[in-house]
């Protein structure tokens, strides 16, 4: 009778234990895994609180991982969203043609790819792309340079973001097509890159010759990176290339570090910097006149892009794209989103009254 009950009872606890481990599989399944660059940019920490407010109250697991900087860690973490059953990776890659060999391993698990933001380049296991229109970011900072250039023969410097980072490329070729011929009509001189001098008669850019202007310029996307590499240009700079400047700076973090280097610079009279993607710092920053502009990417379409996508493939339907970007091996279907100047005449109207950001979030508005 004793033994009767004792394995009765050990089978009840059994019988728990099995209930239990089913009910932690269900909830650690995971059907969307989200992969982003860094904690360490404003930009990318947005992106996952925009996340998590497109996701909150809605039925679909997911999870969000940073990858810090390293293509390895970001490989680990793609590794463990696979073992966790994901069906769909939303991935914005470190590094471009690093990254092709996570998405692989994701393809080789039967899951569908999301390249987010940044292009993974050279595979072809990447299935879709949500983008802003990158071109068109480098295309509006050149003209507010135009637009705001002053005189002729004006000092222009420029500064590029990662070349493992596919955008970068585009920003650059967007910003060098309105340049050029500014350049070759004299309004601008080009200060800081002997790679861009050598190319100034040349309208249209190749690859190769993009990749040694940025090889030149290039901020690693890394603030300090951009604070000293203005700060030896200025060195270096003759009284020539002083006075009234434009700055073509690829992002509100570089902006912002270099806008400080050249503020502090007795011999630069005046300077116009550009941006790029509305971080509540360089808002402070337009707002107080010490950054001259933003493109704001709304994260928030980006995100319902991305997202939307994820849920057609879950529903077993086929995402809506609007044209698609070469990466190198195949056509990736995109979906593309456009891009909106915001300078100090128009931060309230484009960026607080769109919900974007509160008015309380900044100083002197
Ligand atoms: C993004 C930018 C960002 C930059 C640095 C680019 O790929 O499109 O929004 O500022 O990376 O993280």
């Amino acid at each position: 009778m004793k033994s009767t009950l004792k394995a009765i009872s050990l089978l009840l606890v059994i019988m728990m234990f099995a209930v239990v481990v089913a009910a932690c599989g269900t909830s650690s399944k995971v059907s969307v895994g989200i992969v982003l660059p860094t904690k360490d940019e404003p930009r990318w920490v947005q992106d996952e609180q925009r996340f998590k407010d497109a996701l909150n109250g809605t039925k679909y697991t997911t999870e969000i991982l940073f990858s810090q900087g390293s293509s390895a860690k970001e490989k680990e973490n793609v590794d463990a969203l696979i073992a966790k059953g994901i069906k769909v990776l939303i991935i914005c890659p470190q590094d471009g043609d690093a990254a092709a060999a996570s998405v692989e391993a994701a393809k080789k698990a039967g899951i569908q790819v999301i390249s987010y933001d940044r292009l993974i380049t050279n595979t072809d296991a990447v299935n879709y792309y949500v983008t802003f229109d990158s071109v068109a970011v480098g295309k509006a900072q050149a003209k507010y340079l135009v637009d705001h250039a002053k005189g002729n023969g004006q000092p222009l410097y420029l500064y590029a973001g990662a070349a493992s980072d596919n955008n970068a490329f585009l920003f650059f070729q967007g910003a060098w097509s309105v340049l050029q011929p500014k350049i070759a009509d004299g309004t601008f001189k080009i200060a800081n890159s002997s790679e861009a001098v050598g190319l100034q008669a040349t309208a249209e850019l190749t690859r190769d010759q993009l990749s040694k202007i940025i090889g030149q310029v290039t901020t690693n996307w890394d603030a300090n990176e951009a604070k000293n590499k203005a700060q030896t240009h200025l060195t270096a700079a003759s009284a020539d290339k002083k006075g009234d400047v434009a700055i073509l700076a690829p992002n509100d973090g570089t902006a912002r570090s270099i806008a400080d280097v050249f503020g502090t610079d007795k011999a630069v009279t005046s300077f116009v910097v550009t941006g790029q993607d509305a971080e509540k710092a360089s808002v402070q920053y337009i707002i107080d006149s010490k950054q001259s502009m933003t493109v704001f990417k709304d994260v928030r379409t980006l995100v319902k892009d991305a997202m939307g996508m994820a849920v057609a493939i879950l529903d077993g339907k086929t995402p809506e794209t609007t044209g698609s970007y070469k990466n190198g091996k195949i056509d990736v279907k995109a979906k593309q989103t456009n891009v909106i100047v915001v300078e100090k005449s128009n931060v309230k109207s484009a960026l607080i009254d769109s919900g974007y950001y509160q008015a309380s979030d900044f100083k002197g508005l």
